[in-house]
């Protein structure tokens, strides 16, 4: 059981809250787990985090009841009300949607007065593998809790195809620029989150070889990075269910609606963006840099917001490029008098931000050789492990040693056994430890925590008839989301279909 489950089971047994403790595999829905349990939506609590004036206040109700927010708002004593981001609700819960705990320390909670209609309640635990299952009579132990009245029974059916609906959308992509090999960065920073996000969300992910194209201009060498990067990308996600897995050249949309953006869209924005900045710091003539490139953001927006996601969990180097994007569903919003475009938020976990390379100064990153990759040879991966950047000030393997800033160290705190690498810091502080011990341990880890992702790498590589029906699947779903989307742009810009010609 993880830390965060020990601790909270711990907080609620000090509050004499009793409860049973249900595993269970990790599953799509809430819904799923309370099947998987033996369970309905009725014998499940939710507990909702909610801005409601300057404050947020968590809300428990039942699976099968709706919030009436009118309700809400006259027995909360609020005008405003809404339900808390994707990041706020990360900050102050620290735990996956899907697994909030009824407990919430020092956020003001209310309890939907039909929980207590029920004897037990199965709720989050904080790790999505785990249920704890309540006698609801003890919510009431919760410190502050108020008993009121805020929900309605849900009258429509909760079928498993609603919640899909209803579930938020995630999008992201990679771009087959390098050679497509993905490293620890790339997976830390952007594919974890994902599969993390797939748990829950409705997930769209793209292989962004437009993109690609504004800097491989060579056929065979873009056809190969772009299918290394559809293994890579494959290899690592696993299980697909939630997930739209396409190639962005397969849904003609993207490059559609860029040419639309183009024009509300203008020049100084793109002046500012830091990856066109950043060329011409490097003495590279204005004359070299191509359109496509000066443009990037305008494709990234629209990538974006085709799909209409919730959130875009991407590393911090792409903070702007989802800047860029609010900024421009802003002017197309304004310009066409519409409100196609809800404004995209981008989710970056502060820790995975920027992920070091191995030289211990810059952000790992292909071109910069200073990577872990997840697919190579095991010796590669060996041999970069071994080079990576320790403690410069240890000469001798018995001289203390410092961990802050040591890549090594910072890699384990994310792939290691949390034991372990805690005694190994201790060790190594104390200079009981040499660096090769620790590093040997990284190499082990990494291999291992690779390992079925590895397999499923060399699985998919002999079966290109799977990838190929994976890639038809995503596209035509992507195409089916962006397509709708383009009819309502055509509909409000003017470029509506001919056919319909005298007929405004
Ligand atoms: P790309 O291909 O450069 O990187 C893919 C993702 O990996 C993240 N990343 C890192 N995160 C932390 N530390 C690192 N060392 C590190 N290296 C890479 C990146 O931030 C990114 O999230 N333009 C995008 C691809 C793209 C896209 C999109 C992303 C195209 N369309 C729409 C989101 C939404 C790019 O080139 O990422």
């Amino acid at each position: 059981m993880d830390e965060t489950v020990k601790k909270y089971i711990e907080e609620l047994k000090q509050l004499g809250i009793d409860f049973k403790v249900l595993e269970h595999p990790q599953l799509i829905s809430v819904e799923k787990v309370q099947e998987y349990l033996g369970f309905g939506m009725s014998d499940a609590g939710a507990t909702l985090l909610m801005k409601a004036d300057d404050n947020f206040v968590a809300i428990i109700k039942r699976g099968d009841t709706k919030l009436d927010s009118e309700k809400v708002k006259k027995n909360l004593g609020v005008k405003n009300l809404r339900m808390a981001n994707e990041t706020e609700f990360a900050e102050i819960t620290g735990v996956p949607s899907g697994a909030a705990t009824v407990y919430l320390k020092n956020i003001p909670t209310y309890l939907d007065e039909k929980v207590l209609e029920k004897e037990y309640i199965n709720a989050g635990s904080g790790s999505l593998l785990v249920t704890l299952r309540f006698k609801s009579e003890d919510f009431k132990k919760i410190p502050g809790i108020k008993i009121v009245d805020l929900t309605k029974i849900e009258t429509g059916k909760i079928s498993g195809k609603k919640t899909i609906i209803g579930k938020k959308r995630i999008l992201s992509g990679i771009t087959p620029s390098g050679d497509g090999t993905l490293h620890i960065g790339n997976y830390l920073g952007a594919v974890k989150q994902f599969i993390d996000f797939a748990k829950t969300h409705d997930c769209f992910l793209m292989v962004a070889d437009l993109h690609a194209l504004t800097t491989v201009q060579d056929k065979a060498t873009l056809q190969k990075n772009t299918e290394n990067l559809i293994l890579n990308e494959l290899a690592l996600l696993g299980d697909l269910s939630n997930i739209t897995f396409f190639r962005q050249s397969d849904v003609p949309m993207h490059a559609e609606l860029t040419w639309i953006f183009n024009n509300v869209t203008p020049l100084g924005l793109l002046k500012r963006a830091h990856a066109y900045k950043d060329k011409l710091q490097k003495d590279v003539m204005e004359e070299e840099i191509n359109l496509g490139l000066f443009n990037y953001p305008i494709l990234m927006a629209s990538d974006i917001l085709l799909y209409k996601p919730d959130f875009v969990p991407v590393g911090r180097d792409q903070k702007q490029h989802i800047e860029i994007a609010r900024d421009i569903a802003e002017r197309f919003n304004k310009t066409f008098k519409s409100k196609i475009f809800p404004l995209p938020e981008a989710h970056i976990p502060e820790e995975v931000a920027v992920v070091m390379g191995t030289d211990g100064n810059r952000k790992m990153s292909k071109s910069l050789g200073n990577i872990i990759g997840i697919f190579d040879d095991s010796a590669v991966i060996k041999k970069q492990v071994m080079s990576t950047y320790t403690d410069p000030t240890r000469i001798h393997a018995d001289d203390p040693g410092h961990i802050e800033g040591n890549m090594v160290f910072t890699y384990l705190d994310f792939f290691g056994d949390k034991g372990k690498v805690a005694e190994y810091k201790e060790k190594y502080k104390q200079g009981k430890v040499p660096d090769v011990e620790v590093k040997n341990y990284l190499f082990e880890t990494l291999l291992k925590y690779f390992a079925p992702a590895r397999q499923l790498y060399r699985e998919l590589k002999s079966n290109p008839v799977k990838v190929k029906k994976i890639l038809k699947e995503g596209a035509e779903k992507a195409r089916e989301v962006a397509g709708s989307t383009m009819t309502e742009v055509r509909n409000a810009t003017g470029l509506t279909n001919s056919y319909s010609f005298f007929e405004y």
